[in-house]
């Protein structure tokens, strides 16, 4: 059975019991700051599991593709991916456990769709701990259905308990599928909870029955639901006897690509299969609206990319192959997802541009890096440390732009070890020397004026407004403020309308007047990046970085100050929409004092 023949049934099978089908929506999360990208089915389906009323009634099912970025560095594997396909049915405070359980096991098992052998399959549920019980009702069901107690496995919330992608949202106790490959125990103790290959899981379904809470705490949903989700090539690969989703012909077709290109005796399996799975999330996130940056989804692109091109130049493949394996990947999958097909030529463009451009820094870089290389080298032979500087790292990066998490892969490839507080300390060190520096750029705000704390504030709602308004391009390039104004220059190629400056006004005073609270938080820059922050992450490695955030509606890196409330400032007002350079505009914008009451009730103004 093919993949695409798995999604067909899927979807065919859920309609079948009352589901409405949704179609995929963007991997680039349009109501969410919390992620940089679609994780799961359920996601864009977050507010409707919260109670919102679905257009298409209470029961759906999609096929929805996912980014998830936890894992880059283990690609290569037989199981990790960056992008995946999950297919999902949803239950809005319709049916709830034992429905969806019945309808699981009649997909799996029933010859009219996948066929599986009962006993090929293995379950968990959740095993209970201090704050929530076991899910005895789950495994009732199952046991109901034939699942002998042996096959049923108890287990904690790190594997059955599915949270929200982002720190907040709906989650519950899940029950997972496993099929059994024909693969001997790994030993007395083999379960679905160890790495081996035994156990392959194929669909999860979770019982949301809480809201977790930005303290913390889990408040009961109102109305239960349920949400599932299934890896389509996973299963296609285990029905097809497959050991791995790479074996299948959604992959197949790349990895012989790949090989076609490359060395034979330079090409190894991981490095094959991280150019499979990264070409396949790169032409993905770019159809999708989504440039190499150092920004947010950006900056998750620009890395993928840069690994391609080391690991292709590691294993001889001649440049300029991104574009020809993107073509590979684009007839793969354009049945399911037209978008690739409607950006093809983009997505050759910006594939083309990177590689360009990152394959001259590395060059240079590695060449550099070999120098230093052979320095460790040296010193370990005559019986040193088998460490690589951080600080010579940290060089790499200043000097030559070479990203430091390519110098720390290449490193440990090396067997080296990797000295992160060396390269902490070099690049704080660097930033001390440059404050002085520095200051010139923080935009005015050495003067803490209440007058430009607002108007800095403010700039932060006005970014955020823009890439409403004007979509996520918008980013900042630059911000000076004086008592008087800010002024904001963004990405953006063209004139603002009228009408676009009037929106961007009218939701900077919408989230003046809802008088939302502003936050800050210190975290690393990884945390940050995870989070959904915007800002400029390339620069700034390693640190830890502040993170303001404004309600639900902004969230920034910044050195701060800002003001408490956003009901602290006044009317907003755009004075000047104009260009500043190509691709640049610039804004000039203030805030009226705001209005004290003392002074209206019956004082002169001074
Ligand atoms: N949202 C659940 C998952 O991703 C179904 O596993």
């Amino acid at each position: 059975m093919n993949v695409a023949e798995v999604r067909r049934k899927y979807i065919e099978f859920f309609l079948g019991k009352g589901h409405a089908h949704v179609p995929p929506a963007s991997l680039i999360p349009e109501n969410d700051p919390t992620v940089l990208f679609t994780t799961a089915g359920m996601h864009p389906l977050v507010p409707y599991l919260l109670g919102e009323k679905h257009p298409a009634g209470t029961r759906l099912t999609s096929y929805q593709k996912c980014i998830r970025t936890g894992d880059i560095d283990d690609v290569g594997d037989a199981d990790h991916l960056t992008f995946f396909e999950m297919l999902g049915n949803w239950s809005l405070g319709d049916y709830f456990k034992r429905e969806a359980i019945e309808f699981s096991w009649e997909f799996l098992t029933s010859p009219a769709w996948l066929g599986i052998d009962p006993e090929r399959l293995a379950i968990t549920v959740f095993g209970g701990d201090d704050e929530v019980p076991a899910d005895e009702e789950a495994e009732a069901l199952w046991r109901a259905h034939g699942i002998p107690a042996e096959r049923i496995f108890h287990l904690g919330r790190e594997h059955n308990w599915w949270g929200p992608a982002g720190k907040t949202g709906p989650c519950g106790p899940d029950t997972e599928m496993f099929f059994i490959r024909d693969i001997a125990p790994c030993g007395p103790d083999c379960s679905p909870a160890c790495k081996c290959p035994r156990y392959c899981e194929i669909w999860n379904d979770v019982f949301m029955q809480y809201n977790k809470q930005a303290d913390g705490s889990y408040a009961p949903l109102q109305m239960k639901c349920v949400d599932t989700g299934m890896g389509t090539v996973r299963t296609a690969a285990v029905l097809q006897g497959k050991a791995t989703v790479y074996e299948t012909e959604v992959y197949q077709p790349l990895m012989d690509a790949i090989a076609a290109r490359a060395h034979p005796e330079a090409l190894t399996l991981r490095i094959q299969r991280i150019l499979a799975d990264h070409i396949t999330a790169s032409a993905f996130i770019i159809a999708d609206g989504v440039e190499p940056s150092n920004l947010e989804a950006g900056y998750v692109l620009r890395r993928l990319i840069r690994r391609m091109v080391r690991f292709g130049r590691k294993v001889g493949i001649p440049a300029g192959f991104t574009p020809e394996l993107a073509g590979v990947v684009i007839g793969i999958h354009a049945d399911a997802y037209p978008e690739l097909e409607h950006n093809r030529e983009r997505i050759f463009a910006e594939l083309k541009g990177e590689e360009e451009q990152f394959t001259e820094t590395l060059g240079r870089g590695l060449r550099e890096f070999e120098k230093a290389f052979a320095g460790v080298q040296k010193g370990r032979e005559r019986g040193g440390r088998s460490v690589f500087p951080g600080r010579r790292a940290f060089e790499l990066y200043s000097t030559w732009g070479f990203p430091p998490e390519l110098t720390q892969e290449l490193v440990e490839e090396q067997g080296l070890e990797w000295d992160q507080p060396g390269y902490d300390e070099a690049f704080k060190k660097h930033q001390e020397a440059s404050t002085v520096e520095a200051g010139k750029f923080k935009s005015g705000l050495q003067d803490h004026s209440a007058q430009t704390v607002r108007l800095h504030t403010a700039t932060h709602m006005l970014q955020a407004a823009l890439r409403r308004v004007l979509g996520r391009h918008v980013l900042q390039k630059g911000s000076n403020i004086t008592p008087e104004r800010l002024r904001f220059d963004f990405a953006h190629g063209e004139k603002m309308t009228p009408e676009e400056i009037a929106e961007t006004e009218r939701i900077v005073n919408e989230k003046i007047a809802a008088d939302l609270p502003v936050e800050v938080r210190e975290m690393t820059l990884g945390e940050a990046k995870d989070a959904g922050a915007i800002g400029v992450f390339g620069d700034r490695y390693g640190e830890r970085v502040k993170v303001y955030r404004i309600g639900d509606y902004s969230m920034e890196l910044c050195g701060g100050p800002h003001v408490r409330r956003t009901g602290e400032l006044g009317r907003f007002r755009i004075l000047k929409e104009e260009a500043s350079s190509k691709g640049v505009r610039r804004i000039r914008a203030t805030v009226d004092p705001p209005a004290a009451p003392e002074a209206r009730e019956g004082e002169a103004p001074a």
